[in-house]
């Protein structure tokens, strides 16, 4: 009878046929010491180093799902299960802690574990690295999505019970400076995408069961404490989403678990068996209190001036890196740090690219961030994706528009293979025809299939993050800045049956 144990966050630990799968166990902070896991898992961290893993699965770099300081402790002879991502970075990341039984698997690629124990791996295919691990034990099909969108034409189905995210993992928009009303907006309009697209993974899964995991973390240094606020941020718990859940689909039967918790799985049926242990406090301030040491590393690290030289050796080398996404590019940004301004003229202005103190070009995009944040990506120990994802930037954008680009060199432009990717994302020329018209098939944004997209009233809206763009010119509307390739072949029915009327009265 297999059984899943939940680790706290999007870890889990997954026993069948004698084997054990451990999967992103998280127990140490992420992103420039921001991000812990809530509640509290670190009464189960000793059993997890401690314990006999025949088999571990990283479903991506990130930092709370690749727990640097808890792979280094791990046992190495452990088969790893590794999405074959483009970059190689995961499996570079892993052999450099140690791990040498590595199994590349790309998508849709499985191995059998055990006698009645399959394995399966499925990737976003965008992009983004990013990938699911489906489980078949003797039948029973658990499906961990954690926060990966593999595009939903290439999710599998019939899935007895699926982990999935519900809660927001983006600093969009907490981090913008918005005025309160504006953030508002943005913030129930990004709870309401999230919520939709769970929908879609539980109906295109098919999912008899739902596990609420991946998220959301909570902030233990005081200065970010304001983002533990679940009505004003993109980080609600599952008791915020829990009623519109079941009011829309009541037929999915849901599996809440803290950390510790054990699911028996007997045929359909999964028996919660709570964990017997005393668990830590629930308390926000005991459990800052309790962690001081590991958020207050991240101000009391070295302290050397930031100099424009640097700056502006980083962002040559990540041109360099980049050039394939950076034909007709050109943005002004803006740093702020450690009390200094630095102007960085990106793509077609890149001749003079930084300027330091004046400000002769107004930017179209600032960044505000703590000194520390941008000497760990100065000197490459952190990346922008991962100081953005630490919640301890502040931004403004103007036009307030998503870009693409910009934002595709900064997350990705460590690994080139992932920009290279988003080059011929763009240039793609597959289409598909749906409602009377030829358009792209998949999403400019990240990727996404758009044979899901949601046709209405002449919008077009991408199930993923939901962009809309006008159907009838392709222009992107909402969302982003990028336009959907699109074209009338026929007719749509309703405007067939009109004409057809109007012919029959005339
Ligand atoms: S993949 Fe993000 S909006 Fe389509």
């Amino acid at each position: 009878m297999p059984h899943i144990d939940y680790l706290g966050h999007a870890g889990f630990g997954v026993e069948h046929r004698g084997q054990r799968v451990l999967i992103d166990p998280f127990f140490y902070p992420a992103f420039l010491a921001s991000w812990f896991p809530d509640p509290d898992n670190r009464f189960l961290l000793e059993k997890v180093i401690g314990g006999r893993w025949d088999y571990l699965y990283i479903s991506h770099t990130h930092e709370d799902h690749f727990d640097r300081k808890v792979l280094a402790a791990l046992d190495k002879n452990v088969q790893v299960l590794c999405p074959n991502y483009r970059s190689r970075s995961l499996e570079r990341k892993l052999r450099s802690l140690g791990f040498t039984r590595i199994m590349p698997l790309g998508h849709k690629q499985s191995a059998e574990l055990a006698d009645g124990l399959r394995a399966t791996i499925y990737l976003d295919t965008g992009h983004k690295e990013d990938s699911a691990l489906l489980l078949e034990m003797d039948g029973y099909r658990f499906f961990d999505m954690n926060d990966c969108n593999t595009p939903l034409s290439e999710l599998p189905t019939e899935i007895d019970l699926l982990a999935a995210q519900y809660s927001g993992a983006m600093w969009y928009p907490n981090c913008y400076d918005y005025p309160p009303e504006i953030m508002r907006d943005k913030v129930a309009r990004v709870r309401r995408d999230l919520f939709q697209t769970l929908l879609k993974k539980c109906e295109v899964t098919k999912a008899t069961a739902y596990l609420p995991s991946a998220g959301p973390p909570c902030f233990l240094d005081p200065c970010l404490a304001h983002f533990n606020d679940r009505d004003s941020t993109i980080f609600p718990v599952w008791h915020d989403v829990r009623d519109s859940f079941r009011r829309a689909l009541p037929k999915v039967k849901v599996v809440e678990l803290e950390p510790g918790d054990r699911t028996r799985i007997a045929g359909a049926a999964i028996d919660v068996e709570p964990y017997a242990g005393e668990r830590p406090t629930k308390n926000l301030s005991e459990y800052s209190e309790l962690r001081r040491d590991e958020w207050q590393a991240f101000h009391d690290g070295p302290n050397e001036p930031i100099r424009s030289e640097d700056i502006a050796g980083y962002f040559a080398t990540l041109q360099k890196r980049n050039q394939h996404v950076l034909r007709d590019f050109s943005k002004t940004l803006r740093l702020a740090a450690d009390g200094q301004v630095w102007t960085v003229r990106l793509g077609e202005l890149a001749q003079d690219f930084v300027i330091d103190g004046e400000e002769p070009y107004d930017p179209q995009y600032s960044v505000l961030m703590p000194a520390p944040a941008l000497r760990a990506i100065l000197e490459g120990s952190t990346g922008w994706e991962e100081a953005l994802l630490s919640m301890r930037l502040r931004l403004q954008r103007h036009p307030d528009v998503f870009d693409s680009r910009l934002m595709g060199l900064l997350r990705y432009g460590n690994e080139p293979a992932q920009t290279r990717q988003m080059a011929r994302e763009m240039d793609s020329a597959e289409t598909i025809e749906r409602d009377g018209l030829r358009m792209q098939r998949f999403c400019p944004h990240a990727g996404e299939d758009l044979t899901y997209a949601t046709i209405c009233n002449g919008v077009i809206e991408c199930p993923r993050h939901h962009w809309k763009w006008n159907a009838e010119t392709g222009e992107c509307i909402e969302g982003g800045c990028l336009s959907l390739r699109v074209e009338a072949v026929a007719a749509p029915e309703c405007a067939r049956e009109e004409h057809a009327t109007a012919i029959a009265n005339r």
